[in-house]
């Protein structure tokens, strides 16, 4: 028998919020209305993050189909069903006691049920468009209604199964996301054909946020550089190009730091990156509790192309005890794919817990970068590789623009990928206890 968890709201007394709402946030919660867009076949809300478009674009959508309709079916849709759970739906059963509605929650079948005083009865199913499941059980439903949010974090194909579904007469589309490169499938499909499509395209910025204050923006500003800075707090769809880690800055973030200074820190990694013809680089970081910062004070780097030899894992495992063996190391993170050499590591106990990265490339950068942007990450002068390779770890430019993805060029990247190792396996799964815990909860919500 299946297992019944229902959560019921007060409908009776509708809470009362603090809701502050900007002119841009009440266009997204009652164009419907107006006779001007009524006939659009829905709506898309792109811009800054934290802007207000989640909290907006869920009011409306929830006023526009419980009042509308009567025991019709519609999605609501994140990139997985974990982080429309996160995201969306806490905020969406506060605004649904404040609205006076009632709400039951199914979690066997991943649906809410939501009525009016009215009598109004309708189901909303969550899907998760990067979740497999979605993608088989999205097909097979017919809808009123469909929300997107994020839509941009999900494969265009689970997008134009969603479409494909809305065929209530009345069915409306709304979505929401933060920009991505210009030929981002989102960008060119909807938002550059807004008007081809009948849809009502609303840009946000950060001051459509009344609830935002100063200090709050102050923050939200200063996590990105480049083209994140671009398109999470300006608001624009731009193409990752120049360098990946533009928020490194050498003049700032290099320092002298031989003699007594190597033994003031809480903590040491290592962070390793492994190529048979492309080099092998390995990182040694220390966090100081005192500063806050993450500085990278040693390196080991082996080109075979360079030195004409490939080595062995043996030899690599030399010399990689070698470089630890001068540090008090805690722990270990590795190239995911370097299993022989890891299984070597692992069987001469050269570290106390050696650990697979995880290689989740563009969520790994955008993290890395945050710290850099933050000043949270410090380079020491002799790891001259890692600062070489800093200011020539570039955006593939042209791939970005064929793909709509934002690809790197696979040059330069040893160093940059075993620092991206550490940062996103070490400090972005420990956030918390780095005192990084906002940080987090602002790079979650941009795809992980
Ligand atoms: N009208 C409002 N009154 C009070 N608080 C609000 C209002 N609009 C938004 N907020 C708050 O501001 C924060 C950001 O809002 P929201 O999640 O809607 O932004 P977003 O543009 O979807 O952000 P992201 O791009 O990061 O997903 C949330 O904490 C939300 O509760
Ligand atoms: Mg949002």
């Amino acid at each position: 028998m299946a297992i019944r968890k229902a959560w019921q709201s007060n409908a009776q007394q509708p809470i009362k919020m603090e809701w502050k709402f900007s002119p841009k946030q009440l266009l997204l919660m009652y164009w419907y209305k107006t006779p001007r867009l009524a006939s659009c076949a829905g709506v898309i809300a792109d811009g800054a993050v934290r802007s207000g478009k989640t909290i907006a674009l869920t009011f409306g959508f929830l006023m526009w189909a419980t009042e509308t309709f009567n025991g019709q079916n519609f999605a609501l849709c994140g990139k997985t069903i974990k982080s429309f759970e996160r995201n969306v739906l806490g905020p969406m059963k506060l605004i649904v006691r404040y609205l006076g509605y009632t709400l039951i929650e199914r979690k066997h079948d991943n649906r809410v049920i939501i009525s009016n005083s009215d009598g109004h009865v309708n189901n909303f199913f969550l899907f998760g468009g990067n979740d497999e499941k979605s993608q088989d059980l999205i097909q097979g439903i017919t809808l009123a209604g469909v929300l997107l949010d994020e839509v941009a974090l999900m494969p265009e194909s689970f997008v134009n199964q969603a479409l494909a579904r809305l065929s209530v007469t009345g069915a409306k589309i709304w979505m929401n996301c933060n920009p991505e490169g210009p030929s981002h499938f989102v960008k060119t499909r909807f938002i550059d054909k807004y008007q081809e499509k009948q849809l009502l395209h609303v840009h946000f910025q950060l001051s459509d946020n009344l609830a935002l204050s100063e200090e709050r923006r102050a923050f939200y500003d200063k996590q990105w550089t480049g083209v994140f800075y671009r398109r999470y707090i300006l608001g624009e769809w731009c193409l990752a190009s120049g360098l990946v880690f533009s928020s490194f800055n050498p003049q700032t973030m290099v320092f002298d730091n031989l003699g007594p200074d190597l033994w003031r820190y809480s903590a040491y990694y290592v962070a390793g990156d492994y190529g048979t013809t492309n080099p092998t680089a390995v990182l040694v970081i220390g966090y100081s509790a005192d500063t806050g910062t993450f500085d990278v004070i040693d390196e080991y780097y082996w080109s075979s192309k360079a030195m004409e030899r490939q080595k062995t894992d043996d030899e690599y495992v030399a010399d990689i005890s070698a470089l630890a063996s001068k540090y008090p190391i805690k722990a270990a993170y590795f190239d995911p794919s370097a299993a022989s050499l890891i299984t070597a590591l692992r069987k001469a106990r050269v570290f106390p817990r050696l650990w697979l990265a995880n290689n989740d490339v563009l969520n790994g950068i955008r993290f890395t970068g945050m710290l850099f942007s933050l000043g949270k990450i410090r380079v020491a002068s002799r790891c001259k590789n890692l600062i070489r390779e800093l200011q020539s770890y570039s955006w593939d430019e042209e791939k970005s623009e064929k793909t709509g993805e934002d690809v790197v060029l696979k040059i330069n990247d040893h160093t940059c990928d075993a620092l991206r190792y550490f940062c996103y396996s070490e400090v972005y799964v420990k956030a918390k206890s780095y005192g990084l815990g906002n940080i987090v909860a602002l790079a979650g919500r941009m795809g992980t």
